[in-house]
């Protein structure tokens, strides 16, 4: 079922809780691909009543980035989540969040801001602001669906770890789920902005991968040095990419690595044709 409505989600989620079902919750900004199939399909393996959101959350975009333009596939989104087992799918207006002619401005709403050493590096320096956007859409979230599980794709790997680490802070009783990547059979993982590639694009956008998996295989064949393993990284490059960022932090809290060891993330940001594309590799 489509609702477009909060107070419709917790009439919802009052019925069930009274039943004693267990409840999750996959948040997504919609155009949906194999990679949220997975994540609802988990979520309705672990769950009694899986509700997805679909949301494009205007104050997680900065002023020139893509919202305007971010793919909007609604009806098709509804299909496939019905289509895996979601009970309900929430898809409110900007004014059903944030409250009819809100001002999005942190001057005037309350935002959930993450501490500043996990937001100051990685995607957050380039996305001011950005983190700060999802934490305080997330956090609604869950408070309108009170799910006891959350699903969320390990692609986006810095804001499953600042989720985690707002939910622990801020005692949210709910446990977040981290899904496995998903990739297309050339290796390309999945992303609703991947949409904006063509053909070209797309090819060029396996860079991002074969650089993960090349510093993977070094790793494996003993180098440990992160200057070493990032030099690696050039043979992959060309003119049509703009290298944003290439870190090693630990898995648990973005803690910068001195040397690459098994709890190292390797998380890359990139440019592809304009298009900025991220991905990241555990080297466990
Ligand atoms: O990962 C996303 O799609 C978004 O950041 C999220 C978690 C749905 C919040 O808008």
């Amino acid at each position: 079922m489509l609702t477009h409505k909060i107070e419709e989600v917790r009439a919802n989620v009052k019925k069930w809780k009274s039943e004693g079902l267990v409840i999750g919750v996959v948040p997504t900004m919609g155009a949906l691909h194999a990679g949220h199939a997975s994540l609802i399909k988990k979520a309705v393996e672990t769950c009694d009543k899986v509700i997805v959101s679909v949301f494009v959350n205007p104050i997680q975009f900065g002023p020139s980035e893509d919202f305007d333009k971010y793919p909007r596939t609604l009806e098709a989104d509804v299909e496939l989540a019905e289509g895996i087992g979601a009970d309900l799918i929430f898809a409110p207006s900007a004014d059903e969040m944030y409250g009819e002619g809100q001002r999005l401005s942190n001057d005037t709403l309350t935002y959930v801001a993450p501490p500043f050493f996990y937001v100051n590096k990685l995607c957050g320096k380039s996305r001011v602001g950005h983190f700060d956007g999802v934490c305080t859409v997330v956090m609604k979230l869950f408070n309108i669906t009170q799910a006891d599980y959350g699903f969320f794709g390990q692609k986006d790997a810095q804001q499953l770890i600042i989720l985690r680490k707002m939910v622990n802070d801020l005692n949210v009783p709910i446990e977040l789920i981290g899904c496995p990547i998903v990739r297309e059979e050339s290796g390309l993982a999945l992303s609703s902005r991947n949409k904006y590639l063509n053909e070209k694009g797309k090819e060029d956008a396996l860079a991002l991968n074969k650089i993960l998996n090349n510093i993977k295989m070094c790793y494996n064949k003993g180098v440990t040095d992160i200057s070493a393993l990032k030099e690696t990284a050039f043979q992959f490059l060309n003119e049509a990419h703009e290298l944003e960022y290439l870190e090693f932090v630990d898995k648990e809290n973005l803690e910068d690595k001195e040397k690459a060891d098994d709890n190292t993330l390797v998380l890359i940001a990139c440019r592809v044709d304009g298009v900025r594309l991220i991905d990241n590799i555990l080297l466990k």
